[in-house]
């Protein structure tokens, strides 16, 4: 039998460099996304967002609209299909943003009010930007501050326990030799990714057909499904190629609307967001404004741990963006509290962005720890090692495998940290001041239960079939790596295929899980398919399938707190005359599990990297209290770093096995932007002395 024949053949795929097996389509432009693959009597659609911040639609003014050339329609609040908007989804009752046109209230700038269908994309965008939206406006408030009036402490969120408490805080604070107490900000940040959301909708044969970039096609058709109340097998969603998500390609307004718009005139519908839509469409990260007191004994040992995060949500939904999480795994001391707050304003409703949480609040806590360290008189990786808990600070649990300690021990040889004068403000180099800092890095290690096919085809290559998302990471690849060495063949002999609900159930790429609960998946079902064929017997024309699903497995995974690691290193150099901070080279060592393809995930290090970099010099969405909506919600507006910003970046990691997980994967979506901001700002105390609390580090700041 073919199998029997092959399981001596080529393995030990996982742990070696693969490019992506979709890489020559990518840069050929032969690799098709959403926007761009051409459909027959395909109409399109533009969205129509609200101009004002708060209040009611009078009138949407249609009829000179509909007389425009190539008009077809024009959807809004008084003829768009019904949806059902109160429905339990992956992350419980969703955001009112995927009931679009149900009724006429206006709760922010930005807020889809119409959507013009027409033959062409340019003829769509004509007559949306030509139609006339009246309104009856209220007053806003768009001002985000930690002592706002509305604030409150949420029920604990879906993803996230809102408060922790253990000790006498204050009787800690007072008996502490060293104390720090500071408030660290850091603003709206949006996801980005250079390919637009886009949407087509069409009905065949009594199915719904919607070709995506997202996040999750099986995440997508079940909410649409729920959303229009159809069977949910009779909705296929796919999404072959993702141009970039970090979070922000779940269900969005432009799914619903090619879904309305396809359902009304019976021909495939495809709706495009622009970039400046994405501002208030899609997602973004909350601003942050994070209170961090730590007590210490003067040998440097924790005796107090408080983090409080204040972050925004919009009126007519919560999220939570959980910075003080960050401390419930990376800290202990006898006295700890870690809160997170939320205001309500007339703004759109954030959401999950590359690393949600440990983002922000590990800018915060990280340069408090090293606030502490100065006042301690030590060395910032010696109080971090003095300071390693033995177990989970708040829930008591065990560490999987926490290998924080290797990781600064490897980073500080490569990087040269013995060298440094630890005294801030004293290298010069022409008008430059220089200066390294580091900081820890830590984030979840999740998986989710999923499903899987693999199918032995009678040719002798072997077919997998997971509804998993190549948003760009490299998960394709990875996968057939993974499938590779579980079959014991080579890869060129598996073919891989994703992003496609008919799949049935699996992770969505996010929260660092994908590949995790994926690889669990495929190992699954190839181990299924090897008993069957261990059987012998031919392979018939079809094929022999066999099917995975992990829940059972997943579940009953030990309680452990399971967490990537890592240490960040950065040194910068200042121009004290005009603000300007350049990082002249970073360095980033993780504990993150197998690594499955190194060269993939040395990309998705750096990436994150790299996004850290950005976040700590340049990322900042300017909203206007006046009109409550963006100022420069653009490319040339929203500025992030640019190839000219980024230095040499090194990403490496050290040995992290962990007994007890059958996969061994930890996730590396999210981990390298973690600590990276904070490592930058102590890079530019020890160059100049001068804490920076506030982020982005702008020249005007630096001044
Ligand atoms: Mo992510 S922020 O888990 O897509």
């Amino acid at each position: 039998m073919t199998v029997t024949t092959v399981t001596t053949a080529v393995t030990g795929a996982v742990g070696t460099a693969h490019t992506r097996l979709e890489g020559r389509d990518k840069v050929t432009g032969a690799a098709r996304y959403a926007g761009e693959i051409p459909y027959a009597e395909l109409a399109h659609g533009w969205l129509v967002v609200s101009t004002i911040a708060r209040g009611r639609i009078r009138s949407v003014e249609s009829a000179p609209v509909l007389d425009m050339p190539g008009v077809l329609a024009v959807l809004h609040h008084g003829n768009a299909p019904r949806v059902n908007g109160d429905y339990a989804g992956m992350l419980g009752r969703p955001d009112p943003i995927v009931a679009p046109f149900q009724h006429d209230r206006v709760p922010y700038a930005g807020w889809p009010v119409a959507l013009v269908v027409a033959e062409t994309s340019e003829q769509a965008r004509e007559a949306a930007e030509a139609l006339v939206v009246r309104y009856d406006e209220e007053p806003h408030d768009v001002a985000f501050s930690a002592g706002h009036p509305g604030t409150y402490t949420p029920e604990n969120s879906p993803h996230m326990q809102a408060e922790t408490e253990k000790g006498d805080l204050e009787a800690e604070l007072a008996a502490s030799a060293a104390v720090v107490d500071a408030e660290y900000t850091t603003p709206e940040e949006h996801h980005s990714p250079l390919e637009p959301h886009a949407a087509m909708a069409r009905w065949d044969n009594g199915r719904l057909e919607v070709v995506d970039s997202n996040q999750g096609s099986m995440w997508v058709a079940d909410e649409l499904a729920k959303l229009f109340s159809l069977d949910p097998a009779s909705v296929r969603v796919r999404s072959e190629h993702v141009g970039g998500a970090f979070g922000s390609k779940g269900v969005r307004p432009h799914q619903v609307c090619a879904v309305m718009a396809t359902t009304v005139l019976h021909r495939p519908v495809r709706v495009v967001l622009t970039r400046r839509q994405m501002f208030s469409l899609v997602g973004y990260r909350s601003p942050t404004a994070q209170r961090v007191r730590l007590g210490a004994d003067a040998d440097g040992r924790l005796r107090a741990f408080d983090h409080q995060a204040h972050c925004l949500t919009s009126t007519v939904h919560e999220f939570v963006e959980p910075s003080a999480g960050v401390g419930r795994v990376m800290y202990d001391a006898a006295a700890h509290h870690t809160v997170n707050r939320v205001v309500p304003l007339d703004v759109p409703t954030p959401t999950f962005m590359r690393a949600p949480g440990e983002a922000p609040g590990s800018f915060a806590v990280e340069s408090a720890l090293d606030e502490l360290a100065e006042k301690c008189g030590m060395d910032p990786i010696a109080l971090r090692t003095l300071n390693e808990p033995d177990a989970g600070p708040v829930s008591g649990l065990p560490f999987s495998s926490r290998n924080l300690l290797a990781c600064f021990q490897e980073g500080a040889r490569r990087f040269g940290w013995a060298d440094r004068d630890p005294r801030p403000g004293l290298h010069r180099e022409g008008r430059w001041l220089l200066g390294t800092g580091t900081a820890a890095a830590s984030f979840p290690s999740g998986a989710a239960p999923s499903t899987a096919a693999v199918t032995a085809e009678a040719d002798g290559t072997f077919t997998v079939r997971i509804t998993a998302a190549d948003v760009g990471t490299g998960a394709r690849t990875a996968l057939t790596q993974i499938a590779a060495d579980a079959l014991e063949v080579a890869p060129e002999r598996v073919r891989m295929r994703i992003a496609d609900s008919d799949f049935g159930p699996a992770m969505v790429a996010g929260g660092s899980m994908g590949t995790r609960s994926w690889a669990w998946a495929v190992m699954a079902a190839v181990s299924e398919l090897r008993e069957r064929l261990s059987l012998g017997g031919g392979i018939p024309p079809e094929g022999i399938t066999a099917r995975s699903n992990t829940a059972e497995a997943v579940g009953a995974l030990p309680s452990r707190e399971r967490h990537a690691f890592g240490a960040q290193f950065a040194e910068v150099a200042v121009d004290v005359t005009t603000g300007e901070v350049r990082v002249r080279r970073m360095l980033g060592i993780f504990a993150a599990g197998r690594i499955v393809n190194p060269l993939t995930a040395r990309s998705q290090l750096v990436g994150g990297m790299i996004w850290g970099l950005s976040m700590a010099l340049h990322e900042e969405a300017f909203r206007d209290k006046a009109s409550g909506g963006h100022v420069g919600a653009d490319f040339a507006g929203y500025h992030f770093a640019a190839n000219a910003d980024v230095p040499l970046i090194e990403a490496d990691w050290v040995d992290d096995p962990d007994d007890d997980d059958p996969v061994g994967i930890k996730g590396i979506g999210e981990i390298g932007i973690v600590g990276v901001a904070a490592a930058i700002a102590n890079a530019v105390w020890h160059a100049t002395g001068v804490r920076h609390r506030h982020l982005p580090i702008r020249p005007d700041r630096v001044l």
